[in-house]
């Protein structure tokens, strides 16, 4: 369907003045890929991008429903900007997009009538052909409901921005129903790519000069989009095809279900360069009676072979992860395993997040809901631990040569900031002129978030 919906209109619109468009943008990457997206197939109609609300046109508020504080934080952002439509007499149209939008649309109606336009993320292809129906219904409020895939294949392709790096979605959606989560009723179920679709993207990526993918789904490898030959791909074949594009040096993926993790994805690690050596492998828990409540569908014996198996492959992986506590049911001794764990895996990287209750999820209904305070007295002793293993890394790599994409200016006149394979920010003075470039860096201080480097010539860089 739809080529229309992305076409440039004709006759007066088309030669109306700029209209500016602003998007704020919560949650997690898929959301920045899909604001990305929603500006794209906006352009053709004469909206161009500003930095603040106050200068739009139309607002749209990306939203996540994750947590708790994540969702009220869209009612309280829709309060300033009621305000600061009424302050222009009415002219600014506001969009409500994103997991809260698909999630409690009608909610989102009824305490914020300022809201012109709910869309779900299924239906941004659409956005052209709801705001004209906004437009001229003065005010009535669309909803958009989950619709079939097509929403990749209505957008489109060229694409805007100027970075080195960026997000391509391959994977939408989740099966896997972990009982504390509403992504799996955000998002709906999963569905992948078609392979020639994810590497036409790739390929324009690449010609505007993105040197770094991060192939995006909220279970990633469990991809299986369609081949040429018609037959389900996979996410090792997909990197392997990506590898092959001119340009295109570096693939990460994220995030990814330990029991999606299959044995050619964790091969294609030992053997492609291109894959780089770290990988978001959420746990979530290390009590096997959490990881039963919360429906992941391993334990942690399961969860250690995994990690050795990928370490054999790459020997120089760095891991990163996701860890709820509190959850319900949730003992001492049940959050001491997820110490234990953490420090047996030792991570590169994490987030932790202190279990919030979601509305509609099977663990908000659990017995043993925990207490503010013993889930925060929780975090804080994670996060310590984390922050330890993140520092101990960072100190590690000190006096290691290592590739780095440069990806922009630094702070300092001359200086630029680019990542190392295990996704670690170096700042390099002297650097400027290679924006765009991998070369050598010496590494030679870490700070708190990031390392400083200095450029060489050394043929040993990983
Ligand atoms: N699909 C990914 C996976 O399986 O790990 C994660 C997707 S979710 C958007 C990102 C993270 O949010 C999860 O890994 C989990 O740690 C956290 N999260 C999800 N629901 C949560 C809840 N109700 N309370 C606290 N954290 C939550
Ligand atoms: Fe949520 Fe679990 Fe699906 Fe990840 S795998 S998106 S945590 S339900
Ligand atoms: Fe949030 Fe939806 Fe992403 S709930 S984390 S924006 S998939």
């Amino acid at each position: 369907m739809t080529e229309t919906l992305v076409s440039p209109p004709d006759g007066d619109e088309a030669r109306a003045a700029p209209k500016r468009l602003f998007i704020k943008t919560y949650g997690c990457q898929m959301n920045v890929y899909d604001s990305e997206r929603m500006a794209d197939v906006l352009r053709p109609l004469g909206y161009a991008p500003t930095d603040t609300a106050e200068d739009a046109d139309f607002v749209i508020l990306n939203t996540c429903h994750v947590r708790e504080k994540a969702a009220e934080k869209v009612y309280s952002e829709l309060g300033k900007l009621r305000v600061m439509k009424e302050g222009k007499a009415g002219a600014m149209t506001i969009a409500v997009a994103g997991c809260v939008a698909q999630a409690e649309g009608e909610e989102i109606m009824r305490r914020q009538p300022a809201v012109d336009l709910v869309v779900g993320p299924q239906a941004y292809h659409q956005l052209p052909e709801l705001l004209t129906r906004t437009a001229r219904a003065r005010g009535e409020r669309i909803g958009a409901d989950f619709a079939p895939n097509d929403k990749f294949d209505a957008l489109p392709v060229a694409r805007g921005g100027d970075g080195v790096t960026a997000f391509l979605t391959v994977q939408e959606g989740c099966d896997k129903f972990c009982t504390f989560c509403v992504v799996p009723y955000t998002r709906g179920a999963e569905w992948s790519r078609p392979v020639a679709h994810v590497l036409a993207e790739a390929r324009e990526l690449a010609a505007r000069g993105v040197r770094e993918v991060t192939l995006l789904g909220q279970n990633v490898n469990a991809y299986d989009g369609e081949g040429a030959d018609g037959t389900p791909s996979t996410l090792a074949r997909l990197a392997y095809a990506l590898a092959e594009i001119p340009g295109l040096d570096r693939i990460r993926y994220t995030t990814s279900h330990p029991n999606d993790m299959s044995d050619d994805l964790i091969a294609a690690h030992g053997e492609l360069e291109a894959l780089m050596p770290y990988l978001h492998l959420p746990v979530q828990s290390g009590s096997d009676r959490i990881l039963r409540l919360m429906n992941r569908k391993h334990g942690r014996q399961k969860y250690f072979d995994l990690v050795d198996r990928i370490r054999e492959a790459r020997p120089d992986m760095a891991l990163s992860g996701d860890f709820i506590v509190g959850f319900p049911g949730e003992t001492e001794r049940d959050f001491e395993d997820t110490l234990k764990l953490v420090r047996e895996v030792n991570y590169a990287s994490a987030f932790s997040f202190r279990y919030s209750r979601r509305p509609g999820t099977p663990a908000a209904a659990m017995p043993g809901q925990v207490d503010r305070e013993a889930g925060e007295d929780r975090l804080h002793r994670l996060q310590a631990l984390l922050d330890e293993q993140r520092h101990g890394f960072n100190a590690a790599s000190v006096g290691k040569t290592v590739n780095v994409l440069f990806e922009r200016p630094g702070r300092h006149p001359g200086q630029a900031v680019g990542r190392s394979p295990w996704l670690q920010a170096v700042h390099v003075d002297g650097a400027e002129g290679l924006i765009g470039e991998i070369a050598p860096v010496r590494l030679e201080a870490a700070g708190n978030n990031s390392l400083r480097g200095a450029l060489t010539d050394s043929a040993e860089a990983a």
